[in-house]
């Protein structure tokens, strides 16, 4: 079935595109939220076309207007997005020339959709990146209070999903404030790679036409362009980039939802989740459960695949643009869109945390949680650390047989496992005193834990 309507590139061909080819190539219907980067981009184009003389002042005035127009018509919902004009470049330069006949002719001088859709692409993400770093920095400011409040709050530290030491609370918290850190700075470090204009690399050869490529710069705010017109058109590096991490971001985001869904059961009752962000079951009434945690944990797995997406589809890609490259827009939108509402419902939900102190205290404190503290009060006495080890592994198995805890112990049974032990060996069995003495750089000691939340919080203002 033949389509009907004049190509602006219709020149060499003597039949109309396939319908159904104009349906399977078109981008329009996901790459039309680009309109307004896309008008941006335009008009400083058309504003550098008439500062070197290559348009008119004229042409430039009613370019820039038709512009507008179009801008507004899109944002009153009044612009008709068509398959048939495949792209939202080509879909705003057919609206602007029926509106301003040969102006509007003359705005794709110098320029091709290969350099203009990468700038596009570049506006919006840095756009985007701007946003998701605000979303970040609002979760870990959340994290901050969360541990603020948590003042000496001891939890069970699992290795192996197993007690392994007892740690503060706020320790924990902050751990993912670390992380959270890193992304933050990943995506300054990504903003600054995508922060480039690519605008004036034209098909892949750049322009015999005089243009001043630095100008655009200033004018959409690029502190670079790019130094290449063959990688400019043909590399996504910036796209894999971004979704890559975006993928870290997520990673983190569903380990700390993890431990939510875990630390919400029964089983657990270390923490609420408030009922605002949790949901009940169509059929079990007694049904409280942590969906929000569980689908953020869940979409990480759909940015992963965004990003495999764009890298399947970069690979072995032969220079420069092919249409291949079409397909890095769906996996971005999709990873912006996912990590973006992620990061901020995680917002929202996290002031709302409520942890269970006692429980948290109480299996903290069985489970020989301090039997590594056991193993370093002998070492403290000379006792090789092996020999330690293995004196207080004979110890627990004791306790477990007896069924008893370490605490119940008289000196004399500890003495049958090790000549070094004295009465001050009760100290170390505490919890309090375990997370105390941990004050090697880094660790859970208290102190250790409210410098490090000083620090953070003066860098803040
Ligand atoms: N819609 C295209 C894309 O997203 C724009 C560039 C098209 N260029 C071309 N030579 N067909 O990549």
């Amino acid at each position: 079935m033949p389509g009907k309507q004049k190509k602006p590139w219709g020149g060499r061909f003597s039949r109309p595109t396939a319908e159904m080819v104009e349906a399977f190539t078109a981008s329009i219907h996901f790459d039309k939220r680009l309109y307004r980067y896309d008008i941006e981009g335009s008009i400083a184009h058309a504003r550098m076309l008439s500062k070197q003389k290559i348009i008119s002042r004229e042409d430039e005035r009613v370019i820039v207007k038709g512009l507008m127009d179009i801008l507004h018509e899109i944002e009153k919902g009044r612009f008709a997005f068509k398959p048939e004009d495949e792209d939202i470049h080509m879909a705003i330069e057919k609206v602007l020339i029926e509106k301003t006949g040969a102006a509007g002719g003359r705005l794709h001088a110098g320029r091709s959709r290969n350099d203009q859709v990468s700038l596009d692409v570049r506006m919006y993400l840095r756009d985007e990146i701007l946003q998701i770093v605000g979303v970040v920095s609002r979760l870990k400011a959340s994290l901050i209070e969360l541990a603020a409040n948590e003042d000496g709050t001891i939890l069970p530290g699992y290795t192996h999903m197993q007690r392994a030491q007892p740690v503060l609370l706020a320790h924990y918290l902050l751990a993912y404030w670390e992380m959270l850190d890193r992304d933050e700075e990943r995506l300054w470090e990504c903003e600054r790679r995508v922060n480039i204009m690519p605008l004036g690399s034209a098909a892949l050869a750049g322009t015999g036409l005089p243009i001043d490529r630095a100008f655009v710069a200033r004018l959409l705010k690029f502190p670079e362009i790019s130094r290449n017109s063959m990688d400019a058109v043909s590399d996504r590096d910036f796209v894999a980039e971004f979704i890559f991490v975006a993928s870290l971001l997520m990673m983190h985001m569903s380990r700390f939802c993890e431990d939510l869904v875990i630390w919400s059961t029964g089983e657990f009752q270390f923490v609420e989740i408030s009922d605002a962000f949790t949901t009940g079951s169509s059929i079990m009434p007694q049904k409280k459960n942590p969906d929000v945690a569980e689908l953020i944990r869940g979409k990480a797995g759909r940015v992963y695949g965004d990003l495999i997406s764009v890298l399947t589809m970069m690979k072995a890609l032969p220079m420069t643009y092919n249409r291949d490259l079409q397909e890095d827009k769906e996996p971005l939108f999709d990873a912006v869109d996912t990590v973006k509402s992620c990061a901020g419902i995680l917002c929202e939900m996290a002031p709302y945390l409520k942890f269970n102190r006692e429980k948290m205290l109480q299996a903290a404190s069985g489970g020989f949680s301090t039997a590594t503290d056991v193993a370093e009060y002998l070492v403290m006495r000379g006792v090789p650390l092996r020999e330690a080890h293995e004196a207080v592994g004979r110890l627990v198995a004791y306790c477990i047989g007896k069924k008893k805890d370490m605490s119940a112990l008289t000196l004399s049974e500890f003495r049958r496992f090790h000549k070094g032990f004295e009465e001050d060996v009760y100290t170390f069995l505490k919890v309090e005193h375990a997370v105390q003495s941990k004050k090697s750089p880094g660790g859970t000691a208290r102190r250790n834990v409210s410098l490090r939340l000083k620090g953070i919080r003066g860098k803040k203002k």
